[in-house]
């Protein structure tokens, strides 16, 4: 699904020059309530780190027991031993990073701007909000393999393709392994979140925070959940991801840890899971000491996919009614998501 909510005109294009910029453009101001409130580097161990050597013999039970706590939790959690080989992810981190080092014009060269399906992205601002991120991104659209447009695949640095390529396909094999052990985690057959997602989806955004010379006064990526099923993301040593558990009352910025990757769960995940499982609700903060380099790979269901609580999925009260009033579908929820999203902007606006 094309990510309609990211508008990519009016691009602030000093974000691409070799210059790094003395003071911060009011683009990218946000009010005072958005602003972060703890710093990048003030790491939390409040997020579960879950090991998962054994996962398939003796040790799965207590991976269960451990996911299914981070979930009703948290809905965010980290995990190592996750078998990706660290060849690769320190591959795909290198040329992430030589990516965005190439010059303005070879990677504008893939520009989304016109809504193409893939490539790179100055910078991101939400429909109807005028405020920016203060990101750079490139986006690949992986899977499923009828939808991957090779034309939108930067060609440099060399060989990077061919190592998102591999890196893709290992973090849908990891992803398909997390959603067994939530499937299980809710009570289910191992294969049940994934035949709920019809088809898996899923999108490589390779996240470049610049450094910032007021990083106190704006976000790398706004607060937000993600929309799909599962997401694995892969950080870098500086630090910048912040999640909150309740409502934006206090942050913890995670820890990073080498070769781990932040699981974290989305909206369709919660909703399968008839609220037992939370959608973390998180956001990237930036800062003046050193650029931040992160990937997420998302994972979300077909667009014709069902939203509803799973079939045997516990209810946390007999009797109560499941707060989804009646089943749609993915992309009937993902526009409803983008509507809403719009209409608190507009109204945000409104009150100013
Ligand atoms: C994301 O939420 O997609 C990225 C967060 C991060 O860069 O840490
Ligand atoms: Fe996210």
């Amino acid at each position: 699904m094309a990510p309609a909510a990211v508008v990519v005109s009016d691009r602030p294009d000093f974000l691409v020059t070799a210059e790094e910029p003395k003071s911060l453009q009011s683009i990218f101001i946000r009010d005072e309530d958005e602003r972060p409130k703890v710093a990048y580097n003030q790491f939390s161990k409040d997020i579960p780190v879950i090991s998962l050597s054994g996962i398939e013999g003796a040790e799965r039970g207590r991976v269960i027991d451990e996911v299914s706590k981070a979930c009703s939790e948290w809905g965010i959690f980290q995990v190592v031993d996750h078998g990706v080989p660290k060849e690769l992810v320190d591959s795909m981190t290198r040329l992430s990073r030589d990516f965005f080092a190439l010059p303005a014009e070879e990677k504008l060269k893939y520009d989304m701007r016109g809504g193409e399906p893939g490539g790179f992205v100055v910078s991101s601002h939400l429909q109807g909000e005028s405020v920016f991120d203060w990101r750079e991104l490139c986006i690949y659209f992986s899977y499923p393999l009828h939808q991957r447009d090779y034309s939108r695949w930067p060609v440099k640095p060399d060989g990077w393709r061919e190592i998102v390529e591999k890196y893709s396909e290992a973090l849908m094999g990891l992803a398909c392994n997390m959603l067994a052990i939530v499937s299980e985690a809710l009570g289910l057959e191992s294969d049940a979140v994934t035949k709920a997602c019809v088809e898996m989806d899923q999108k490589v955004v390779v996240n470049f925070y610049p450094k910032c010379p007021e990083p106190d006064m704006t976000l790398g990526l706004k607060r937000h959940t993600d929309p799909g099923t599962i997401t694995l993301l892969l950080q870098d040593q500086v630090g910048g991801l912040q999640a909150t558990k309740d409502d934006g009352k206090n942050w913890i910025t995670v820890e990073p840890i080498e070769g781990a990757f932040v699981v974290n769960l989305g909206d369709h995940m919660h909703y399968l899971s008839n609220g037992k499982f939370k959608s973390a609700d998180h956001q990237a903060v930036v800062n003046s000491n050193s650029s931040r380099l992160s990937i997420a790979t998302f994972h979300s269901p077909a667009p014709e996919g069902i939203v509803y609580p799973l079939d045997g999925v516990v209810k946390e009260a007999e009797g109560e009614k499941c707060f989804m009033e009646e089943p749609i579908t993915y992309a009937q929820m993902y526009s409803r998501k983008m509507s809403l999203d719009i209409e608190l902007a507009r109204q945000k606006k409104m009150a100013k």
